[in-house]
């Protein structure tokens, strides 16, 4: 690993996400993960992983996000759990809920999870199911759902938006309601990895963003603080980009299933890094001295209009990896932003939207599911 001296005032990261493995059992057209997955048998074993959580607690991270893939895919996930929690960390789960019976969840509330957010497709069990590609997926999910409220595990309801289910978001809100949510998240699709192969058919029209944001707001009116609904305008029709991952290196690690540091889920995307591996290199090691890491923090690397601009510190002029797959270059500006001289890519591809309808599934399976793992 390339190691550089460290920042003397690097805090640590906030939140270490573990993707634990990139199986799955379901199919969704707008899955942000690579378009190269990693296969069951590269993915860490269970010693490792213990290893990386007690390295992680050490450094000071508070956060640890199980994701994938689905978690649930690993028959480990409530070792790991268990781990974490005798370590102090606080535990999410990020799950479509399918893999979520009787027993799994029994394991997981022992094991001291601290909080569950469960994916859902759609709100109807046949579009749910054709979305997600599992017949029977949505009513497993209800029945997840159900588990998780019974075991007292606080439960966000995950709904990942686009042009095909956006019109239904109050009915979204209205079944996070009905299974007891303590937080709904409507999210609309991240176009990296598989879905900026869909994004075509994915992105929604400018009307139905209009009518969808209005119906959040008035949800959000009436649940007041009693049911948080978490929401943010999507980037391409925003005029300005998001601080991704709350800044490259900032609050944030993610570790890919064969144990790759990353800044971002989609940073191997980005050519020209060697992303440190943490087989053999620990957490704290790559976290102060990986030149991956350091390569976008802050904001010295920043061009123009960015680094002459008032919004730089607080967006930190947006995703690196948006920006190269839209223009070739991680280092340039956001094209979300409206202040980007490639801004006209962004809009390009809402006027070619308009009329698609080829969303090609991700087929990934649970390769390796019966293993040890
Ligand atoms: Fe943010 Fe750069 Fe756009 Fe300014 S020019 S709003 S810093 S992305
Ligand atoms: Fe990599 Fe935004 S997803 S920086």
């Amino acid at each position: 690993m390339a190691v550089t001296a460290p920042a003397a005032t690097l805090e640590p990261p906030v939140a270490l996400i573990a993707e634990i493995t990139h199986r799955c059992p379901l199919s969704c057209a707008y899955c942000s993960n690579p378009l190269e997955l990693e296969r069951s048998a590269a993915e860490l074993g269970t010693s490792d992983w213990l290893r990386v959580i007690e390295e992680a607690a050490a450094l000071g991270v508070l956060h640890l996000h199980f994701t994938g893939g689905e978690p649930l895919a690993r028959r480990d996930l409530a070792t790991l759990v268990r781990h974490a929690a005798a370590l102090q960390l606080y535990t999410n789960l990020i799950t479509s809920g399918v893999q979520l019976d009787d027993r799994a969840m029994l394991a997981l509330a022992e094991a001291g999870i601290d909080h569950i957010q469960l994916s859902f497709q759609d709100v109807e069990p046949e579009r749910g199911d054709a979305s997600g590609g599992l017949k029977g997926g949505h009513a497993r999910k209800l029945a997840a759902a159900a588990r998780i409220v019974a075991a007292q595990v606080p439960l966000t309801l995950n709904f990942v938006v686009h042009r095909g289910n956006i019109d239904r978001i109050p009915a979204m809100i209205a079944l996070g309601e009905r299974l007891g949510a303590s937080r709904i998240e409507i999210a609309h699709v991240q176009y990296h990895g598989w879905a900026l192969l869909n994004r075509a058919s994915l992105l929604p029209t400018a009307e139905q963003l209009a009518v969808a944001t209005a119906g959040v707001g008035a949800a959000r009116a009436r649940l007041g603080s009693r049911i948080p609904v978490d929401y943010v305008l999507p980037d391409y029709f925003a005029t300005r980009p998001k601080a991704c991952m709350g800044g490259w290196g900032r609050r944030a690690m993610n570790i890919s299933p064969s144990g790759k540091a990353l800044p971002c889920h989609a940073a191997e995307s980005l050519p020209g890094f060697d992303f440190p591996s943490v087989r053999d290199t620990s957490l704290g090691a790559i976290w102060n001295g990986s030149e991956a890491f350091a390569r976008f923090r802050g904001t010295d690397w920043a061009p123009e209009p960015c680094r002459s601009c008032k919004h730089l510190e607080a967006d930190l002029g947006g995703c690196r990896c948006q920006a190269f797959a839209l223009t070739g270059e991680a280092a340039r500006t956001d094209p979300a932003c409206k202040l980007s001289p490639d801004h006209h890519i962004v809009r390009q591809a809402i006027a070619d939207a308009v009329a698609a309808n080829d969303l090609q599934p991700r087929r990934i399976g649970l390769f390796g599911r019966a293993a040890t793992r």
